[in-house]
């Protein structure tokens, strides 16, 4: 799920703050918006849709599309609509991948 990333942090910061991702530990830079972190970060996709299974990840960055959805604390947001902060713990809000399609 972690990839390379074509994304990068226009003002690279030393103010990093420990999230996880589906158990994968990662330093995302404080403040920063959620969707735009976990991009520069690799991770792709942020969900499957629950009725086809296809993978989402972010498209507008503005609260319109909701394909940024993750679950944090029991709770699915709109990554784009959220910032970095310590000891986030984010999970796709659908346990359904591809391989369970
Ligand atoms: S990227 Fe479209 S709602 Fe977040």
């Amino acid at each position: 799920m972690k990839t390379v990333s074509p994304f990068r942090e226009i003002t690279p910061t030393s103010d990093k703050v420990s999230v996880r991702f589906e158990e994968v530990e990662l330093m995302l830079p404080r403040g920063e918006n959620l969707a735009g972190a976990l991009l520069v970060a690799g991770i792709m996709p942020f969900r499957y849709t629950p009725v086809s299974g296809a993978a989402r990840g972010p498209f507008c960055m503005m609260g319109a599309c909701y394909d940024c959805l993750v679950e944090i604390d029991g709770v699915t947001r709109q990554a784009c609509m959220l910032q970095v902060t310590e000891g986030m713990e984010i999970t796709m809000p659908s346990a359904r991948g591809p391989e369970d399609a």
